[in-house]
This record gives structure tokens, sequence and C-alpha cells, in this order.
């Protein structure tokens, strides 16, 4: 069938975001897979650390130091992939970053953060990997992390939730120009899961580090709420095990699962959309 991956064993991975949570879960997968993995990540300690557990345990896999802002290091890094195992079959976009506050008061510079790693950093993959996959002419498929925040709604983090929507749309986007031919595309939407994304201020680059701002604490609020839900969320090898799933059936939405509280609100808000109605359903505040 087009666009569906049955086998993953020799196969080459490549992830971004690798060296910590829900990338290097992904990444451990694909290696237990049979896949060679590419680790890339902006933090080149963990991310060697994460290549050197791999190999260790008998996976082939390399890392390339990447910030996927930058796209010329996008193209460096599909380069170093096919130079080190010739083909790439699977590509995870997955590097993100998050920041809170009331949509009025977040500095420009805090959207210009997020924006640029989890949107522009999800542009800048598909246009250095996609037309390596489609000149392969083999099956391959595209993973694009967005999250449960793609279909949500909620206040007091405008910016990271404006990217998740804009990842989503992407995805469905390249899942139609792309469904009669060998990528397939899946789009990740995680709902809490246990990594350091709380902590995601270590890679905000210094030229878009927040200033003084006016009231710091609603930031703060909202910060240490996530820090505290993430830490009681899902083990990141349950969204490597939905991965690998979507992967092989060619599955477009990954979203949590069916029943919870983020389909609740997802529900919510499709039921308010499709009635033109206000929101009504819960507002699924981080924390909950
Ligand atoms: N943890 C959650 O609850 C949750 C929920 C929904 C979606 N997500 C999404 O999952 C993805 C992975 O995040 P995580 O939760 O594993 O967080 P994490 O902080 O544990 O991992 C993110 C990785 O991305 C890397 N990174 C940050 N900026 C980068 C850049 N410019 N270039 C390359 N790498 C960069 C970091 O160094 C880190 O290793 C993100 O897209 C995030 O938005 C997470």
């Amino acid at each position: 069938m087009l666009g569906r991956m049955e086998e993953l064993r020799d196969r080459t991975a490549v992830v971004t975001g690798a060296a910590s949570g829900i990338g290097l879960a992904l990444s451990q997968r694909f290696a237990a897979e049979g896949m060679r993995v590419v680790l890339a990540d902006i933090e080149a300690e963990p991310l060697e650390s994460a290549r050197r557990a791999l190999a260790d345990s008998g996976a082939e896999a390399i890392a390339v130091q990447t910030d996927v802002t930058q796209p010329d290091q996008l193209s460096a890094l599909a380069q170093a992939s096919v130079d080190a195992f010739g083909a790439v079959h699977v590509l995870c976009n997955n590097a993100g970053v998050f920041t809170a506050g009331a949509s009025w008061q977040v500095p420009r510079s805090d959207y210009e953060w997020v924006f640029n790693v989890n949107i522009w950093g999800v542009i800048h993959g598909i246009q250095a990997f996609v037309p390596i996959m489609l000149e392969q002419d083999e099956p391959a498929h595209v993973v694009n992390t967005a999250s449960m925040a793609g279909v949500t709604r909620a206040p007091m983090a405008s910016a990271y939730y404006m990217s998740k929507h804009a990842v989503l749309s992407l995805s469905e986007t390249l899942y139609l120009e792309l469904e009669n031919g060998p990528v397939g595309v899946s789009v990740l939407c995680p709902e809490v899961i246990n990594t350091r994304i709380g902590s995601a201020d270590r890679n905000r680059p210094p030229h878009l580090k927040r200033g003084e701002l006016d009231d710091p604490s609603t930031f703060e609020l909202v910060e240490s709420a996530l820090k505290q839900a993430t830490a009681q969320g899902l083990d990141p090898s349950v969204m490597a095990e939905r991965v690998v799933e979507a992967i092989h059936d060619n599955q477009l939405y990954i979203l949590s699962e069916a029943g919870g509280a983020w389909r609740a609100a997802c529900d919510a808000r499709l039921e308010d959309l499709r009635l033109a109605r206000n929101p009504s359903g819960p507002a699924l505040a981080l924390g909950n």
C-alpha cells in the first residue's frame, strides 16, 4: 500500500530533539526495532550521551548537533544522514519549546523563539528531507510532533498553542500533498508527558531572552504548573509505542487515549466550532 512502511528493520530514522524526553524515547524505540538512528539536538552533551547509550546497546547511531531554527543545519543533517546510512526512511520533526503568559503580555521575543523552533523547525525538516524521500521512491514516513495543545484551547500559553495548531495544519497539508506517493505522514499530539519541557528555557538563544516583565507572577505560575504536571505525566515510551503503530498503519492523527480529559476537551472544541457557539466545554488548563 502506498505510504505504508511495513518494515522498519535496517531502515534509517532521523529524530530532532533526540537528546531528551519524547525524542530520546523515539530514538531508543527505533533502535530497538533494528533501525539505524540519526540523533539531532541543539544540546551537545546530552546528545552525545544519548548516542553513546544507543551504540553501547548495539545500535547503529550517529549524532549531529543541529539547531532546527537554522535551515542550513537541517540541510547538513540530511546530508550527514545520507552520507552515513545511504537513505532516510523516517523523519521525526520533534524538537520543541514552551513559554507561558497572557497573550497581550508575552514579549515578542517569546513568540519569535517558540515559532522559530516549533514551526520553522518543522518546515526546515520537511524542506530538507521530503525531496530526498521522494527521490528515493521507497516507503518513508514523516512524523511531526504537535501536541493536544494543537487540537484544544486554553488561556495563558498563546505562543505554544498557536505553534502546535500550525504543526497540525502543516501535517494535514503534507499528508494531502503526499497521499498518492511513497511518503506517509503522521502528527503526534501528546498529552502531558514526563520530560524536560518545563525547563525549555535552557535552550533559548541569548538574543531572544526575556527582558524585565511588568508582572512576572502569571508567567511563573503557568510555567511552574507545567513542571508539576509533566513530572506526573506519562512515560515518553508510550509516545514511541504510538508512533511506531502509526507509521505501520500510515495513520495521520496520533491523539491521546479516547475517553480521557484531553480528548473530551478536543471534542468540546469541535462541537463548539460545528455549532458556531462560544467555548462551552472544559477549557483544559495546564496541570489538569
Ligand atoms: N512533554 C509534554 O508534556 C509534551 C506534550 C505535548 C507535546 N510535546 C512536544 O514534544 C516535543 C518534545 O518535547 P519534550 O517534551 O520531549 O521536551 P524535552 O525538553 O525533554 O525535549 C526537547 C528536546 O528538544 C531540544 N531542542 C530545543 N530547542 C532546539 C533547537 N532549536 N534545535 C534542536 N533541538 C532543540 C532540546 O534540547 C531537547 O533535547 C516538543 O515538540 C513538545 O512541544 C511535549
